[in-house]
C-alpha cells in the first residue's frame, strides 16, 4: 500500500520507512507533486495533525498520515503547546524559544512537563489517531548537544539526562514521537494481517 506521509522532514520519513517496513511504500510530498504549504491553522495539536492529513487525501486522493507535536509546560498552562515551533516570534528559532521558557519559569519550582504527538491517519476518508507521550521536567540550563528544538532543556522521567545528552536510538524508545510511531506502525500490521 501506498501511504503519504505529510511532512517535509526528510529524516522523519526515512526513520518511519525503516519502522514501518516494505509492504507499506512511504511517499513524500514531493513524490505526489504537493510542493505547497500545508495548512495547519487549527488550535490543537489533534485539529493540526487532522487537517494536514485531510488536506492530502482531498486533494491528492492518497491514503496519509500527518503528525503535530507540542511541549505542555504545567506551569504555563499547557504552553507553548502548539505554539512550540514559533513560541518566540515569527521566525522558528530553538535557541530563542529555550529562552523564552527558561526566562518564564526562572521563578517556578513546578517544572512539570510533557512531549506530546498527535498522528493522524487518514485511509478512504476515514481517520483515527495515535497519541504518544513521554512526560519529564524543564531542568534549569542548557545541556547536550544532539537532538533539537527543546531538546537540549528537557529531561524526561527517571533518567538523568536531556534528550540533547542522549543518543538518538535510545530518545525514539521512550519519545513521544517513538511512542505515537509505534502504535501507528502497530494499526498498520493489524490492517496488512486482516488484508492477506
Ligand atoms: P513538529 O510538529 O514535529 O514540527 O514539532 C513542533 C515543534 O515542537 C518543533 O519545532 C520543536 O520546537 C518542538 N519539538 C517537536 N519534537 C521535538 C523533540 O523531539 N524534541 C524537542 N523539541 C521538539
Amino acid at each position: 500500500m501506498k501511504l503519504v506521509f505529510a511532512t517535509n522532514n526528510m529524516h522523519k520519513l526515512e526513520e518511519l520507512q525503516a519502522i514501518i517496513g516494505d509492504r507499506f511504500d512511504l511517499l513524500s510530498l514531493q513524490e505526489i507533486g504537493c510542493n505547497e504549504e500545508i495548512p495547519e491553522e487549527q488550535p490543537t495539536l489533534e485539529g493540526n495533525a487532522r487537517q494536514k492529513a485531510f488536506y492530502i487525501f482531498t486533494k491528492y486522493g492518497y491514503p496519509c498520515f500527518a503528525d503535530d507535536t507540542g511541549l505542555e509546560i504545567e506551569a504555563l498552562n499547557g504552553e507553548p503547546g502548539v505554539f512550540s515551533a514559533r513560541y518566540a516570534g515569527p521566525v522558528k528559532n530553538s535557541d530563542d524559544n529555550m529562552k523564552k521558557v527558561l526566562e518564564l519559569l526562572a521563578k517556578i519550582k513546578n517544572r512539570n512537563a510533557r512531549f506530546r504527538t498527535v498522528i493522524s491517519l487518514v485511509i478512504n476518508g476515514e481517520e483515527r489517531q495515535f497519541e504518544g507521550i513521554v512526560v519529564g521536567e524543564i531542568i534549569n540550563g542548557k545541556k547536550g548537544q544532539s537532538g533539537f528544538g527543546y531538546d537540549p532543556i528537557f529531561q524526561p522521567s527517571e533518567f538523568d539526562k536531556t534528550f540533547a545528552e542522549m543518543a538518538l536510538k535510545d530518545k525514539n524508545k521512550i519519545s513521544h514521537r517513538g511512542r505515537a510511531v509505534q502504535k501507528l506502525v502497530q494499526y498498520l500490521k493489524m490492517l496488512e494481517l486482516n488484508n492477506d
